[in-house]
């Protein structure tokens, strides 16, 4: 009696299974031995990160849409840390007089401001250093902003204040060229101008902070 089945039938048909079986294994095998995918919160890895810059005033958050850690100023420097739908995660390198803690500096020596935390614990010490005979205290702060608040560059930003600066600033005499000051003396010279305007704080802000970019060095 011949078997129903060639053995070379037999053969083909137990590759078949046997292909089968190893995709089954190849598919489970991530799934049950893999653990938790990676949360969207988890933060990238060094060699990606990237500097953008707030194109307003920006809440800085504790959580995605959390309560406000610090308000900062139009184009401050933010190192991206992670991202998690329309927010970005963000850390930066600040600097503090503890005469007013709640002050933070992108610079010490020009006074170019990052913007004023809820609160002084708002910001991690991170030693001190003397500038101008004055000492400062280093602070890092971290974060959540939306992602519309900031660009990835301060071209458009610089464009907008200059015609602002010429706009505001240009009324009753000449607008003064950022080079005249250093970035120092703007803040003095600024801050008794700009009662005389009717710039918002949020553009006054960008537009002192164009000024000490574009200020004399010394
Ligand atoms: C309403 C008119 C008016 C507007 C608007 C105005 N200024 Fe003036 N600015 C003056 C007058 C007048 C002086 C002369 C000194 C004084 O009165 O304080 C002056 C002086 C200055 C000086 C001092 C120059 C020096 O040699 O010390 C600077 C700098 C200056 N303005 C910058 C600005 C800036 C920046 C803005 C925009 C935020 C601005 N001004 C807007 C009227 C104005």
């Amino acid at each position: 009696m011949r078997s129903p089945i060639r053995p070379g039938a037999a053969l083909i048909g137990g590759m078949i299974l046997g292909i089968v079986f190893a995709l089954v294994v190849w598919k489970l095998t991530p799934l049950s031995l893999g653990g938790p995918s990676p949360s969207p919160t988890s933060t990238m890895p060094a060699a990606t990160q990237t500097t953008v810059y707030t194109v307003q005033a920006t809440p800085l958050a504790a959580s995605p849409g959390g309560s406000t850690l610090a308000t900062l100023t139009p184009a401050t420097a933010l190192q991206v840390l992670g991202a998690q739908g329309a927010s970005l995660q963000a850390g930066l390198d600040l600097y503090r007089s503890l005469d007013s803690p709640t002050i933070v500096y992108q610079d010490p020596a020009t006074l170019v401001r990052a913007g004023v935390l809820a609160s002084p614990s708002a910001a991690q010490p991170a030693g001190s250093v003397t500038v101008a005979g004055s000492p400062w205290q280093r602070v890092h702060l971290a974060g959540w902003v939306t992602r519309s608040a900031t660009a990835p560059d301060l071209s458009a930003l610089w464009s907008q204040a200059s015609s602002l600066y010429a706009q505001s600033c240009g009324t009753c005499h000449t607008p003064h060229d950022p080079s005249e000051f250093t970035g120092r003396q703007w803040v003095s010279q600024f801050r008794a101008m700009v009662p005389r305007t009717s710039l918002t704080q949020g553009q006054a802000d960008l537009i002192l902070k164009w000024l000490q970019a574009h200020a004399a060095k010394q």
